[in-house]
């Protein structure tokens, strides 16, 4: 790109416009970008000094080089740079690296415009936390948006200013990798989730040092990639899209998320990242979205193969004109906007509001005022991995994980009985922080199980270990070592799953049982007779009948970050009385996915009691219900649920609905319950799921404690997408569940008049 033709501006001039905007009293992101005059005083007179090409060099996103996800299109990142033509890189991970290329765009261009910094901070930047799915199964939204803040903080002190987070993409297919970024199948959690994440990353005030732009990603629909497959084809109805898929995204919205980030796949024929009807009716004019959006890695060039556009400037026109604001490493708005403004398919004003949007963001940030305030090498280091943070990491951990089955209580373990410890995850500190784990460290920082088991017990002398065989593979010739172990000790605790690369982007499967020989491991260690404790790390709802059947007590641990060992040990010995619900059905097998607890009833419903009754909706081979529903987890005490009431029978439409109900731990241990209320409307316009969550309180119960718990609904939460779109509640009946999970609840009834 030439840029000769541009007038060359001393900086000290533009130091001094940039200057002259900053002495305000009131913080940058006091003021939202609509409702701040200052900033829009400054931005205006910025681009009104910028060329065309200027304006465009905004919306051009290149990554570094390192930690790729993608193909690398253009490694002319610097030249571009210099030039104006880069408004933002992403992957440089270090205030040094960060401060280099600052330097150049402050002092080597035209105008000294700062670039933004954006990258995959995820489920932590170096302390890391457990994988998004795992922290959503601990259902307790102040530890999820400490968790944020955390990566936040770590990634902020890297030069980090935005990250690509949160994935709010629903996911009701575990075959899909990608289910492991999210936070489950369900809408309500999800969107909770969501805000808790964006508050946890963005903070309270934008232009502090510490708190990041937020992203909102895959926009929209990525998780229902047909058959599981990644990137595939959507197509569904607006009804289904409104109802499940977006509601995360306009949570996240609500909250303040400052970006958002298209998908892969087309919906409805279009790709996301050329889709109007996503970015501009219904993101911008709809809902009044104020950030920027951003494509996601090479999204526009694969317009192509999707058969959407014939070239890369067709591609490009298309893109802008449906309302991307920055190109993610195509590189496409780079070669192709300015012919495309030249030969009228694309407005200038389109590229003046993309770029203006990408500026306030980076005002907003305080970044002109100081484009080097995130680059402090000192912070960086005192900041990494602080003792405090590897203890959230730890709680956040403990919380996460999910007791599926603890037979004959042979959970917790007395610390004095003989432990084998078997199986290729139980003495890893690589796998165990999970996939997409920032600058996690993965040679020795993290705690494997066996690590933390030591530390508990203060000792390795109870505890023989042996790997047993790999993740994957056929290799059978340590089983025997395992058996002769698993012979020698009172309990054998097996450490099995996935490899954190089986999930994640591009990580679809098929079959979904614990992979390689692992059940055969288990078989093996089955037949000595001893009781079996298995844990597992895994990035998905598994397959697990075989060792549902087998095992004594099933722990899901997911990948649970850098101090998983440390939290398997306390949850292991008692410690931490488990609490995690799960956030995603697991399926009996796999010809079952789609399978999530609000389903639709069909007009042949089929009941189990009910012998003989045949043409119903339903399997032959297996039931209908999962292995384990929505919202299950066990804990090592026992909850009675009672006296649930609602404060009437029948309500007009301007009515909250008041809902108690009594929980008493009747066991012996003190524990925390995740109280779930779901609704159901019986008839309407359109058929309603059979369940749908509407709100759920996580609390602490000592042994014999009772709590009466409220809750309150109003109108909103009755509300759906009627016959005719409208968003609105319709009179009739409904059914209101509350219970320990999406199957065992109790049940009453209401109507609205
Ligand atoms: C992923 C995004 C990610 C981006 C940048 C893409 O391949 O789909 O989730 O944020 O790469 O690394």
């Amino acid at each position: 790109m030439k840029t000769n033709h541009l007038i060359i501006i001393p900086i000290v001039v533009f130091a001094l416009i940039f200057s002259s905007c900053t002495n305000s009293s009131k913080s940058q992101s006091e003021l939202s970008a609509t409702s701040n005059p200052e900033m829009n005083i400054f931005i205006d007179s910025l681009l009104q000094k910028m060329t065309l090409e200027e304006k465009i060099g905004q919306t051009v996103l290149f990554t570094a080089g390192a930690d790729i996800t993608g193909p690398t299109l253009d490694e002319n990142y610097v030249s571009y740079l210099k030039e104006g033509m880069l408004g933002a890189i992403f992957n440089i991970h270090s205030a040094k690296g960060a401060r280099d290329f600052q330097k150049i765009a402050i002092e080597e261009t035209r105008l000294g415009i700062p670039l933004l910094f954006g990258y995959d901070v995820i489920h932590g930047h170096k302390t890391i936390f457990p994988i998004s799915l795992g922290e959503a199964a601990s259902w307790d939204l102040k530890m999820i948006e400490r968790s944020a803040r955390v990566a936040a903080e770590e990634a902020s002190a890297s030069g980090i200013h935005w990250t690509f987070a949160p994935m709010v993409d629903i996911a009701r297919d575990p075959r899909w990798g990608r289910v492991s970024e999210g936070a489950g199948e369900d809408v309500y959690l999800g969107s909770q989730i969501a805000k808790a994440r964006v508050r946890g990353f963005q903070g309270d005030d934008l232009s502090k040092n510490n708190t990041i732009l937020a992203c909102a990603k895959h926009y929209a629909a990525y998780g229902a990639a047909e058959a599981g497959r990644d990137y595939n084809t959507v197509d569904m109805s607006e009804r289904a899209l409104r109802s499940t898929y977006l509601p995360p995204f306009k949570a996240a919205l609500d909250e303040g998320v400052a970006t958002f980030m298209t998908s892969f796949n087309e919906l409805n024929g279009v790709p996301a990242s050329g889709n109007k009807f996503l970015l501009s009716d219904i993101l911008r004019d709809e809902w009044k979205f104020d950030g920027f959006v951003v494509t996601d890695y090479t999204s526009i060039n694969e317009m192509i193969p999707h058969g959407f556009s014939k070239n890369e400037k067709q591609a490009g026109e298309q893109a802008i004109n449906a309302g991307v604001d920055m190109d993610m490493q195509g590189g496409i708005f780079l070669r192709n906007l300015k012919n495309l403004v030249e030969e009228n398919k694309v407005s200038e004003k389109r590229i003046t509001t993309a770029a203006r949007k990408i500026l306030e963001m980076k005002y907003r940030l305080g970044l002109f005022d100081d484009p080097y305030k995130y680059f402090d090498e000192q912070r960086e280091k005192d900041t990494h991995c602080k003792q405090e943070y590897l203890d959230d990491a730890k709680d956040m951990a403990r919380k996460s994980m999910v007791l599926l089955k603890n037979e004959h209580e042979v959970l917790p373990l007395s610390k004095n009985k003989k432990i084998a410890l078997i199986g290729p995850l139980a003495k890893d500190e690589s796998h165990i922080i999970g996939s997409w784990s920032a600058q996690g460290d993965r040679s020795g920082k993290a705690i494997s199980v066996f690590e933390g088991m030591e530390a508990f017990l203060g000792t390795s002398k109870n505890i023989k270990y042996t790997k047993g065989c790999e993740i994957e593979g056929n290799d059978t010739s340590n089983f025997s070592e395992a058996i002769r172990i698993a012979k020698q000790s009172d309990v054998v605790v097996m450490v099995l799953g996935e490899s954190e690369g089986m999930s994640g982007e591009a990580r679809s499967r098929t079959n979904l049982d614990v992979p390689g020989v692992q059940k055969e491991l288990i078989a093996a260690i089955k037949k000595t007779g001893k009781p079996i404790v298995l844990v597992l790390m895994n990035g998905r709802p598994l397959t697990l009948e075989y060792e549902n059947k087998v095992a004594d007590a099933i722990l899901e641990a997911w990948f649970p970050g850098t101090m998983g060992g440390a939290a398997i040990a306390d949850v292991l010995f008692g410690a931490y009385n488990p609490s995690g619900k799960l956030p995603s059905t697991f399926p009996r097998n796999v010809g079952q996915i789609p399978i999530y607890y609000n389903y639709k009833n069909t007009g042949r419903p089929w009941d189990p009691e009910k012998k003989g009754d045949n043409y119903k909706s339903r399997y032959l081979d297996v039931p209908n219900s999962p292995l384990f529903p929505f919202g299950y987890g066990l804990s090592y005490t026992s909850f009675n649920y009672s006296d649930l009431k609602i404060n009437k029978n029948e309500f007009n439409f301007n009515e909250n609905i008041e809902v108690s109900v009594t929980i008493t731990n009747t066991g012996k241990y003190n524990g925390e319950e995740v109280v779930q209320l779901y609704i159901q409307d019986v008839f309407g316009s359109v058929t309603r799921p059979v369940k749908e969550l509407k709100r759920f309180k996580k609390m602490m119960l000592k042994t014999g404690e009772s709590k009466k718990v409220l809750f309150t609904l109003t109108l909103n939460d009755l509300a759906f997408y009627t016959q005719d779109m409208s968003f609105k509640a319709e009179a009739g009946e409904f059914k209101l569940f509350v219970g320990t999970n999406s199957d065992d609840v109790l049940e009453t009834r209401f109507e609205l008049k």
